[in-house]
């Protein structure tokens, strides 16, 4: 059972901590909301719509996760609210129509992300907010859309609002915005890496003494991960001899199909693979080009131009074929591979390994975040294979970087600064 600090608490490191030391899907589970008209500090009532934010994950991409919270003007809690599904309400409006104008007469509002000022799918939240009798908003990160970037802010300003940035918290603002601040700076999907290794460094095993590396709750929170990104994407060595399904497997979004991605120059991945099973056309197969042999590539027009894209399958399901040329050390250039995995409106991919494609990905520079889970296994003398280049770069440093134990194992969790 998580033990949340007393309602009162007002120092920000305090829920920092607490918030920093739950893993999320536990967060999700196992928060136990205030009651109405409950107490609540300032920090209590942001760290309540941080989680709250958390209940879109899954469903929100390529939106970010939003949660907002509504407190009297003598801290009484009144109501919370996220965004919960791209397309739909905004968390401001889910959290704040269910109540009256009269219980919002002077209340503060927390919201993790600056109030949209635009109209896209939803109108905007500032203006919605603008009309509201609320005193105070209460905020933890500018939203860089370049529609929004302080318009949010200067519209409910101008309404007569007293505006706050909540800035000893506003790192888990930017944390619940990660993949949409870096889709925003970079037009470009954000990448992470999800690797579990033994304390030896070994990432499998030899096919006789096939074992987990880490016990089955540090599993189901990897499988919680995949909940984050748009699309899942392995090697080929990795889809033929695990045969994964990458799949979500989660009660908190029901049915939903990640994309999945198998780097695959030789075409060696069955057709039969689990990976085509289901929605196969979620799946982009990279093969190489071909008319081309390897050897330098040389770059003269969009990679949308140089991709051939066919596509394979039965009963008018098809998975994407996307052939690319290879680069002088036989192998795809990422870039390549991320611009057209772009097109298909792709956000955010898991590289779930295995060394070949977590080494190549690193070389490249293009990780922007390590999932890094360190199993206690003691099956060394069977290991088969040891990482290379990955975290020992990363400059992984398990005395300060550890997130989270689930029992035995650790969970460390590193942001490549170098990207
Ligand atoms: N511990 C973990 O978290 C974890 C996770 C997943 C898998 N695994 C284990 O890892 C093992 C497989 O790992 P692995 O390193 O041997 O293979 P891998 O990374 O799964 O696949 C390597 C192959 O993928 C293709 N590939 C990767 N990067 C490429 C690039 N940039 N361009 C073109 N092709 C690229 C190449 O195919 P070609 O050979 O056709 O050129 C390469 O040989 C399995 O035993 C699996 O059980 C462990």
């Amino acid at each position: 059972m998580l033990s949340c600090p007393s309602w009162t608490e007002s120092n920000a490191q305090v829920w920092l901590d607490f918030l920093h030391g739950a893993p999320k899907d536990e967060l999700i589970c196992s928060f136990k909301y205030p009651s109405k008209l409950t107490y609540l500090s300032n920090e209590a009532a942001m760290a309540v719509a941080y989680v709250t934010a958390l209940r879109g994950i899954g469903s929100v991409s390529p939106n970010p996760l939003v949660g907002c919270v509504a407190i009297s003007r003598d801290n009484l809690f009144l109501s919370h609210g996220a965004h919960l599904k791209n397309g739909e309400s905004h968390a401001e409006v889910n959290c704040l129509t269910a109540l009256e104008n009269q219980e919002i007469q002077n209340a503060k509002v927390f919201v993790t992300l600056e109030p949209c000022a635009h109209h896209g799918r939803t109108p905007p939240c500032a203006e919605f907010l603008s009309k509201l009798p609320f005193e105070e908003l209460h905020y933890l990160q500018r939203d860089p859309d370049s529609r929004v970037d302080g318009r949010g802010i200067e519209l409910i300003k101008d309404a007569g609002k007293k505006v706050f940035l909540l800035d000893a918290m506003s790192e888990l603002g930017a944390e619940l915005a990660e993949i949409f601040l870096w889709n925003k700076r970079e037009d470009s999907p954000f990448i992470g890496a999800k690797i579990a290794m033994t304390e030896a460094g070994a990432y499998a095993f030899a096919k006789s003494s096939r074992t987990w590396i880490t016990g089955q709750r540090a599993r189901e929170h990897g499988r919680f991960l995949r909940l984050y990104y748009d699309a899942i994407l392995v090697g080929s060595s990795t889809a033929v001899l695990d045969d994964p399904m990458l799949d979500v497997r989660s009660s908190f979004v029901n049915g939903r199909i990640p994309w999945r991605i198998v780097l695959d120059p030789e075409n060696v991945v069955p057709l039969t693979a689990n990976i085509f099973k289901v929605s196969p056309e979620r799946v982009i197969h990279f093969v190489t080009a071909k008319s081309s042999s390897p050897g330098p590539r040389v770059v003269t027009q969009d990679v949308r131009n140089e991709v051939q894209e066919d596509a394979h399958g039965d009963d008018g399901r098809s998975s994407h074929i996307i052939h690319l040329n290879m680069n002088s050390q036989g192998q795809f250039e990422w870039q390549d591979v991320i611009r057209a995995v772009k097109s298909f409106s792709i956000y955010s991919i898991l590289l779930e390994g295995g060394n070949g494609v977590w080494s190549s990905a690193w070389q490249a520079g293009v990780i922007n975040k390590l999932h890094l889970y360190v199993g206690q296994s003691r099956l060394v003398q069977d290991k088969l294979a040891l990482l290379t280049d990955v975290p020992q770069k990363a400059k992984w440093n398990p005395e300060d970087k550890e997130r989270h134990r689930f029992g035995i194992d650790r969970y460390f969790e590193i942001v490549n600064s170098a990207v």
